[in-house]
């Protein structure tokens, strides 16, 4: 077992990372980051890889965003008087740098802020035109709150579909996406979601998806929660209908803030469900009468977090003085070496102690990697108990299902014989579905880099899963799961 604190291993290694992985020096603005702006992950002693779950906020950005609230005086931006304008101005600011950061053009995009990635989808599944005849087509690798979009389509009459991701790399056949995008000739109205990057086996997937589902006549709904954080999105180059993002997935703070990032045209079409403060140039009770705004304010119910949402342009600029390209750079080159390690990692008789679900090759992924120890004997290691050794060095990592049941259905071989057998029958707890549909674990262990990510957060990683290297069997007592 090698010791998580082996310094001079630790130097040995980083070493020969650095020999093989050329060009990585050029990322090195991010170590000197990480020992002042992300100085308390090393102060604690935490190995953060939870990124895909949400980012690391550097203290400058707290600090700053403290110096205004210190300094400023705000009110409630829904009045033209001097402290309501000064919030309107900084809330306005930061939807342009919102649209700058995406090179999204401000006459064709606008930035609907929400409370998170799930609102931003939200507002597209319950504002979308459904009628009979239309229809709703999603990957199977989608977050939850993409799939919840087909409540929305059923309620008005449409119908849904789902195109397959295929094991072991958990990607989408293309011949497949094009047979389902070529079956909706006959709707009329048609939304198309998939991920940029899957938070569950970190594939990206094509962005020029967006021009073959427009080519057929389909609007795209891009969820971009995963892949933004550490990847380039360009707007003005693909266009998708909507975009989805958490900002504190991006830049760690603030939580509680999310974007809709929608195209002008598109969004006529939608029809929202209700009016209420803010969204209305004008309404009476007597006359029943509703004059709705246009733009982001037709979307934005209530009052915005007016005292948040500055504290998102300082996220954006942390980001952009450090450049996208760099973190992502960083990501594959870390993230590239931890793929190859784990999937090296061999207990004492050579059977494999890993097993990989999704891309083994740094090739049109992310660095969101997910996996499952295996016992010498080949059984799935209870994630339960990875959790409790990793809690143990500190360790903050994902396991379980990730809110992305889809491509964990392919990736642990469910067929939907097994899965429509089986009821989650009243008073059941997790434990017991997944014992009746006869599932070796909970789900997977996921590891996701990010901003703030060094070689001794993957190095020390490494040395954690090689303590699962001859393990034959787990202590009995874990906790119950009590949601996927
Ligand atoms: C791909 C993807 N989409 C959507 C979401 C939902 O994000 P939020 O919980 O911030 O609304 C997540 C969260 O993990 C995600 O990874």
């Amino acid at each position: 077992m090698t010791a998580i604190t082996d310094r001079d291993g630790l130097a040995g290694a980083e070493a020969g990372f650095l020999a093989a992985t050329p060009g990585f020096e050029e990322t090195a603005v991010l170590d000197d980051l990480r020992a002042t702006e992300y100085a308390r992950l090393d102060a604690r002693g935490d190995v953060y890889l939870d990124y895909t779950g949400g980012s690391l906020y550097a203290a400058s950005q707290v600090e700053e965003h403290h110096r205004m609230l210190r300094e400023g005086v705000y009110g409630n931006p829904h009045s033209v008087n001097p402290t309501s304008s000064a919030a309107s101005a900084l809330v306005d600011r930061a939807r342009a740098a919102v649209l700058r950061a995406f090179d999204a053009p401000e006459d064709e995009y606008v930035c609907i802020f929400t409370p998170n990635a799930t609102g931003a989808l939200k507002l597209v599944g319950e504002g979308y035109p459904w009628r009979p005849r239309d229809r709703f087509l999603a990957t199977f690798d989608n977050h939850n709150s993409v799939n919840g979009i087909r409540e929305f389509a059923r309620r008005g009459g449409a119908s849904t579909a789902y195109v397959p991701v295929e094991a072991p790399d958990l990607r989408v056949a293309e011949s497949t996406l094009r047979e389902h995008l070529e079956s909706g000739a006959e709707c009329a109205h048609h939304l198309f979601a998939y991920p940029a990057q899957s938070n569950f086996s970190g594939v990206k997937h094509p962005l020029e998806w967006i021009v073959l589902a427009h080519e057929h006549g389909w609007d795209v709904m891009l969820d971009c929660a995963a892949f933004a954080p550490t990847s380039r999105l360009d707007l003005s180059v693909f266009k998708p209908d909507f975009v989805s993002v958490s900002f504190y997935k991006m830049f760690g703070y603030p939580t509680g803030l999310g974007a809709l990032i929608a195209r002008r045209r598109t969004i006529e079409r939608l029809e929202r469900p209700w009016f209420s403060g803010g969204t209305v140039v004008a309404a009476n009770v007597q006359g029943d009468l509703v004059v709705p705004h246009s733009g982001h304010a037709q979307f934005e119910d209530g009052t915005v977090d007016y005292l948040g949402i500055p504290a998102v342009e300082i996220g954006l600029r942390h980001i952009e003085r450090i450049g996208i390209d760099t973190i992502s750079r960083r990501v594959e080159g870390l993230g590239s070496w931890l793929l190859a390690e784990l999937q090296q990692l061999r207990h004492s008789d050579g059977s494999p102690a890993t097993c990989l679900y999704g891309p083994p090759a740094w090739d049109r992924r992310g660095g969101t990697i997910a996996f499952n120890f295996l016992h010498p004997d080949g059984r799935v290691v209870d994630e339960r108990y990875v959790d409790v050794v990793a809690a143990q060095h500190d360790i903050s990592i994902r396991t379980g299902c990730f809110c992305n049941p889809g491509a964990g259905e392919i990736a642990f071989s469910l067929t939907k014989e097994m899965l429509t057998e089986h009821e989650f029958a009243v008073g059941m707890i997790l434990d017991d579905y997944i014992e009746e549909v006869g599932l070796p674990s909970g789900g997977a262990i996921r590891v996701s880099l990010g901003i703030a990510t060094n070689f001794a957060d993957v190095y020390r990683f490494m040395a954690f899963a090689e303590e699962f290297r001859d393990v034959a069997d787990v202590p009995d007592g874990l906790p119950p799961r009590l949601g996927c």
